[in-house]
């Protein structure tokens, strides 16, 4: 059996191919704009299987097929036989003899590796405890509409070194930008993926430091799902690394503010940056439409 082409991570695609799906995702949100009717995966279904909440992971996928002309299922633990203990291995087996591609939103990105390796079927990464790739096609598409290429440029990430952090590294190393994190001690993302894309990442002790100059600033929850009972202490560790104006106020002038959302005010974030002028984060929310349906046409067609 040919193995399917599967989009765990954004290392499951070369610089070229990321740079493809941005441009695509672009002439697909004019398409949709007007008014253009393309159904290139007429009577192909898409399985979403959520073990985490999501508003917008689960709309935009669910559109996505819709405007495509195909269809999409949704599956929760909570009313499938995977929540009553099947084997995520029969589980994939059995889904990909039936749907033509599976988004899986999980805790351990094993359990994802687990259920690609049984799937006969692409499987997308639709978030896990490591990686957020489809946040990342949307992220860059945005940087791209509103600023052109990323290349060269400095993106600053404040915050937990989390899923969505993770991907930064990733994307930095494809795209060609300089990541600057400012995370706090015992928050900072995973050693051996910084090691992999040493050459664009530097780490900072301060926040001020880290975004002094940058193009792009991002930041993200303090408490990711899953880690809800960490909060209070959370929130102590990372109380000097809200993104707030003053912060902001050391990025390029034109830079821009990204943030995946859901967002805390008055946490990471304060309400006048993301209700302010360099946000562009329901930008950002609305592509995950577009990029996604440009990776599902790349995955099927
Ligand atoms: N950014 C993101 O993935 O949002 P949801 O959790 O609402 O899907
Ligand atoms: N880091 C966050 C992203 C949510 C889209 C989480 O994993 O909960």
């Amino acid at each position: 059996m040919k193995q399917p082409r599967h989009f765990l991570s954004l290392l499951d695609i070369t610089a070229g191919e990321f740079r493809h799906l941005i441009t695509r995702a672009i002439e697909l949100k004019a398409m949709v704009r007007a008014g253009t009717l393309y159904e290139p995966l007429k009577n192909k279904t898409l399985g979403m299987v959520f073990e985490k909440s999501s508003t917008r992971t689960r709309v935009s996928f669910e559109t996505g097929m819709v405007q495509f002309g195909g269809s999409a299922i949704f599956l929760s633990p909570r009313d499938t036989q995977l929540g009553r203990g099947e084997p995520v291995e029969d589980s994939a087996r059995v889904l990909s003899r039936m749907v033509d591609v599976i988004m899986v939103r999980t805790y351990a990105h094993e359990t994802l590796e687990l259920f690609a390796a049984h799937s006969r079927v692409p499987v997308i990464n639709g978030l896990s405890d490591l990686f957020h790739p489809c946040q990342l096609l949307a992220d860059m598409q945005t940087y791209f509409e509103h600023r052109g290429d990323i290349a060269g440029k400095t993106v600053a990430w404040v915050g937990d070194g989390n899923n969505m952090c993770h991907s930064y590294i990733n994307a930095a190393h494809l795209l060609g930008f300089t990541l600057h994190i400012a995370s706090p001690p015992g928050y900072q993302p995973r050693q051996h993926l910084i090691q992999a894309s040493q050459a664009r990442i530097q780490l900072f002790a301060d926040p001020a430091e880290a975004v002094r100059g940058a193009d792009l600033v991002v930041t993200d929850v303090w408490a990711s799902m899953g880690q809800e009972d960490e909060n209070r202490e959370r929130r102590q560790a990372f109380r000097n690394y809200q993104v707030d104006q003053r912060l902001m106020s050391h990025a390029a002038p034109d830079a821009l503010f990204m943030h995946c959302l859901p967002a805390h005010r008055g946490e990471e974030v304060s309400a006048e940056v993301i209700d302010g002028g360099q946000s562009v984060v329901w930008d950002e929310a609305e592509n995950r439409l577009h990029a996604q349906k440009a990776l599902l046409e790349f995955l099927l067609t």
